[in-house]
This record gives structure tokens, C-alpha cells and sequence, in this order.
């Protein structure tokens, strides 16, 4: 069967580790990588043994041999290069957040459809056995009837003005950041709420510092989650029914540990220990999503980024961040 060929656009900290998976991946490989610094794709390609680089992006999509494009820059960026991709009739997997805003995830999902290409956002906690295992508990009635979720991510980020995480330019905060994390558990168990209430504290840069919500459902179940650049959090996940209550152990989103407690006292603990970094979960969805000629995950669907991007916008706007 096919290998698929990936190509990794932007040179960052998590191009790093996305390519370190592939390892851990038979039918997939990274043919090529670009950076807009040629020595820089020159460095970083035979630290991993890739045969070809690249000085610019277009360069990238332009390769004929390349499958699908890893687009690994700061948010803003996420749309055009995306659009760039597309144009080139290049499958394309998008880090989180998918974009800035919910016009622009719009914009990428109708050229998606248009192009009759793979387009997938990196939310890569959705792939992991923990979360396939929390939402089977979930949809077993292990916990009756969903009630409260709770779900947080904050760490403390060192304080660079002109750095990804706290200039707005870039598309700095937590929401953006970390936030999409307990934002799309959120949305995965319970889908898109009747009603948000946010609240934000900004940094001095203008970006938000520590973001909550709560999002209330008409069934009756309410979520609440937090995210911050300036303080660590626990990092778990609980999710609260009639009958019991699941907990995804930290750091949840990308957690090896589920336990289930009933009311009435049992208890089960599921482990999922695993050798590589994670991201191998998400190339392999990605390599049956390819093998089946499918344009969309069904596990991380379109429609799953776009309440992510409706629901940020709200959240933001709500908490008076502009961008
Ligand atoms: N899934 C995860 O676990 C995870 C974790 C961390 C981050 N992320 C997401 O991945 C994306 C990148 O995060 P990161 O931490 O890897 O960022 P980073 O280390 O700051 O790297 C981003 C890369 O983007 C490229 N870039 C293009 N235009 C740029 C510009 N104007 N300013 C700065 N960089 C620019 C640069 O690559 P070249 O110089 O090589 O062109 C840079 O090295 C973000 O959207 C973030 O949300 C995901």
C-alpha cells in the first residue's frame, strides 16, 4: 500500500515534535520540509534525515510529490497558507486553532470542498485512546446523563512581548492557545451550547492572560472551562454525570489515564501508555482518511472546527479581545 508524503511548513517548536512521531507511523513520511530560512530547512531536514527542503513555502506546495501539507506557523498564518495549499490541490492538516476568526475557517472549509482535498484541523487530542475511551464510557451511559463538565489548561508562559504566546500580532492569549483545548471537549461531548458567559483578564499586550467560560445547554448540562498563559493548572478533565463521574488525568489533552467512579462507589481505571509523542495518533488517522480518498475526518469533521471557531469568537468578543 501507498506511502503518503508529507510536507512540513514552518520550522517551529511543534514542526519539531510532529516530525519525531513519524517514527512511530509505517505508511507515512515526511518527503520534504520548508522554512522562509534556507538554512534553517537545510538544519532541520538532515537533523531528521529528510532528502528535500525548501527557502519558501511555495516552494513546498509546488512539489509534486508531496501529499499533504502540516501547516506549522503562528495562527494568523493558518489562512492563507491554508488557501495556498488548496490552490495547489494540496491535502492540507492545520494546526489549532484553525484560524483566527470564524469567516476565515469558513473561507478554508469551502475551498476545502471546492478543491475535493483532505483538510483537517491539528486538534490532536481528539485521536488520543484516552478521549476514544472517555467518550465510549460517555455514550455507553457509564455516567448517565451528562451534567457538568469541567476542563481546564493553563501554564505559565515565559513573558517574551514580541514570542507567539503574548503578542496579539500573532495571535498571542490563552484562548487561541490553550483554550481551544477544553473549548473543543466541550463541544465534542456536548455540541454547541444555547448560551456562553466569558469572562477575560488581559496582559499588559493586550492579548487575554487567564480566559473563562461557562456554556449552558438546554438539556440541562452546563461546561465550564479555563485556559491561562500565567498560571499552571491542574490540567484534568472531569466530566459529571447522574450515575458517575469520568476523569481524564493530567494533562488531559494528552492524557495515558481515564478512571471511572460510579455513585455507588466502583471503580475503574483505564491506562493507555504509548511509546511515541502523541502525534502518531493523529497521522494515523490521517493515513486512513488518505487510504479511503475521504476530503474530512469523521473523528475531527468540519463542522467540529467551525463551532470551535463560532464559540471562540463569542468567548472572545464577550471578554473584549480584539484581533
Ligand atoms: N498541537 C499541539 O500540541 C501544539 C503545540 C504547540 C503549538 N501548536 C500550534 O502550532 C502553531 C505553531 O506553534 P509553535 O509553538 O511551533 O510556534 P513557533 O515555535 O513560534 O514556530 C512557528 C514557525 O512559524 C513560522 N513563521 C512564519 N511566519 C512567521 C512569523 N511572521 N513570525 C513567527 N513565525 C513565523 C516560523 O517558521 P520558519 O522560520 O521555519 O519559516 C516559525 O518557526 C500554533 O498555531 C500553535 O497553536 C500546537
Amino acid at each position: 500500500m501507498k506511502t503518503w508524503n508529507f510536507g512540513v511548513l514552518g520550522l517551529g517548536k511543534i514542526a519539531k515534535r510532529f516530525t519525531d512521531a513519524f517514527q512511530y507511523v509505517p505508511r507515512a513520511r515526511v518527503h520534504a520540509v520548508a522554512s522562509r530560512d534556507g538554512n534553517k530547512a537545510r538544519e532541520f531536514a538532515e537533523a531528521h534525515h529528510i532528502s528535500t527542503y525548501y527557502a519558501s513555502y511555495e516552494e513546498l506546495v509546488s512539489d509534486p510529490a508531496i501529499d499533504i501539507i502540516y501547516i506549522a506557523t503562528p495562527h494568523p498564518f493558518h489562512h492563507e497558507q491554508t488557501l495556498l495549499c488548496l490552490h495547489h490541490k494540496k491535502a492540507v492538516l492545520c494546526e489549532k486553532p484553525f484560524a483566527m476568526n470564524t469567516r476565515q475557517v469558513q473561507e478554508m472549509i469551502s475551498l476545502g470542498r471546492r478543491s475535493n482535498v483532505f483538510l483537517m484541523e491539528g486538534m490532536w487530542s481528539r485521536f488520543f485512546p484516552s478521549t476514544h475511551k472517555a467518550l465510549e464510557l460517555v455514550r455507553s451511559g457509564a455516567i448517565g446523563e451528562l451534567q457538568y463538565l469541567h476542563a481546564d489548561f493553563g501554564f505559565v508562559a515565559p513573558v517574551n512581548l514580541d514570542g507567539r504566546v503574548y503578542n496579539p500580532a500573532l495571535g498571542g492569549g490563552a484562548q487561541l492557545d490553550v483554550g481551544v483545548y477544553p473549548m473543543f471537549l466541550a463541544l465534542l461531548f456536548l455540541g454547541k451550547p444555547d448560551e456562553i458567559k466569558a469572562i477575560c483578564q488581559k496582559t499588559n499586550t493586550g492579548a487575554d492572560a487567564t480566559t473563562s467560560a461557562l456554556l449552558r445547554y438546554s438539556n440541562g448540562a452546563i461546561a465550564h472551562i479555563m485556559s491561562s498563559i500565567v498560571t499552571d493548572t491542574p490540567k484534568e478533565a472531569h466530566l459529571m454525570g447522574t450515575t458517575g463521574v469520568i476523569t481524564i488525568h493530567t494533562p488531559w489533552h494528552k492524557s495515558q489515564q481515564v478512571t471511572w467512579r460510579s455513585n455507588a462507589g466502583e471503580k475503574k481505571e483505564f491506562s493507555f501508555p504509548h511509546s511515541g509523542n502523541g502525534f502518531e495518533f493523529e497521522i494515523e488517522e490521517i493515513v486512513r482518511c488518505l487510504d479511503a480518498g475521504k476530503t474530512e475526518s469523521e473523528l475531527m469533521p468540519h463542522s467540529l472546527s467551525l463551532m470551535m471557531a463560532e464559540v471562540a469568537d463569542e468567548i472572545l468578543q464577550q471578554g473584549d479581545i480584539r484581533y
